[in-house]
């Protein structure tokens, strides 16, 4: 088998490299015309499996591999035999035949773990219940748009210790920065990546806090971000939703952040829920950044995965 990479989740990058692929979505963004003539994944299929419904992932995806010259093949679980007369890893030594590359949105995370085991290609995690590496890329991205000193930045979380949560910990860690999250009881993150988190910081001058106190996570904060109080697979955990009084992001809350701070949101969002109309439509909101971002940041990480040799040459132009 080839030697392959894969993203399950932001902690597969070095810092230095993180820091890198970010650089490298911002060049490309910025660069108009590029893609006419930079065409690294000519020739090459990436698919794309969903188990969960998307919107954000699926199409930036599907346009990013199409701009870098490949070809998107989306996959649907209830289109093919995953899971139902075929085992993940035969599935993923068979797609291997086929494609450069394969994105996987599963339920649980040790799903798009076989599936990295059984593949020659490198694998990249396009949601799991643990982890949501392309998102966090993005975020960053745009956070890195928004501010030059990120050793300076403080970003509150407010709301479920999730998926979301975990790869934003470990790529403002990796960054180097003050990470302050808000979780109710018993809503807190993995306590694994939260030690790896503080390890990275360690190394990289950041901070990861912890409090059930929204206003004190959001004092003073640059970045105030929230996602839904229930994801994707827990719909049936409808009684959650009453732990998270008290956590909603609305303009009583962030009158304590600073003065010049963003809002963002991975969306979907539950206007009136997690955060209210006044706070997601205001100047403030950087949300809909984020999404265009999705696709610039997975451009970068697709290409530093897939093709390392046009990844650099780019990178050393730029
Ligand atoms: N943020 C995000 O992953 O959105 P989708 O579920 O629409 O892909
Ligand atoms: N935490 C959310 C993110 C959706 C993009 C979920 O997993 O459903």
């Amino acid at each position: 088998m080839e030697s392959k990479r894969d993203l399950l989740s932001i902690d597969d990058f070095s810092p230095d490299e993180f820091k890198k692929i970010i650089d490298w979505a911002i060049s490309a963004k910025q660069d108009d015309g590029l893609f006419e003539e930079f065409m690294p994944l000519t020739g090459l299929t990436i698919g794309s499996i969903y188990e969960k419904p998307s919107t954000r992932t699926r199409v930036s995806f599907e346009v990013g591999i199409d701009k870098l010259g490949g070809n998107p093949l989306t996959l649907l679980k209830g289109d093919i035999q995953l899971g139902k007369s075929e085992s993940i890893e035969d599935t993923a030594a068979v797609l291997s035949r086929y494609l450069g590359a394969i994105t996987y949105r599963c339920f649980g995370h040790e799903d798009v773990e076989k599936l990295a085991n059984g593949s020659s290609v490198p694998v990249i995690n396009a949601l799991s219940d643990k982890h949501h590496p392309c998102q966090a890329a993005a975020d960053i991205m745009t956070i890195a748009e928004n501010f030059n000193e990120l050793s300076e930045i403080k970003v509150a979380w407010v709301g479920d210790g999730n998926n979301v949560l975990h790869d934003l910990m470990l790529g403002a860690a990796a960054l180097g920065m003050e990470i302050h999250y808000a979780v109710p009881k018993g809503f807190e993150p993995d306590e694994n990546i939260v030690s790896r988190a503080n390890d990275i910081a360690k190394n990289t001058g950041g901070s990861v806090k912890m409090t059930h106190d929204p206003i004190e996570a959001v004092k003073d904060a640059n970045v105030v971000y929230t996602d839904v109080f229930i994801s994707m697979g827990e719909e049936h955990l409808k009684d959650k939703i009453e732990a998270f009084e008290g956590f909603q992001v609305n303009e009583e809350l962030v009158a304590n952040a600073d003065s010049e701070y963003i809002f963002m949101h991975c969306l979907p969002a539950h206007r009136g829920e997690e955060v209210t109309d006044g706070v997601i439509d205001s100047k403030n909101s950087v949300v809909f950044d984020q999404a265009e971002n999705r696709m610039w940041a997975q451009m970068s990480l697709m290409t530093f995965l897939i093709h390392p040799v046009a990844w650099e040459a780019f990178a050393e132009l730029n």
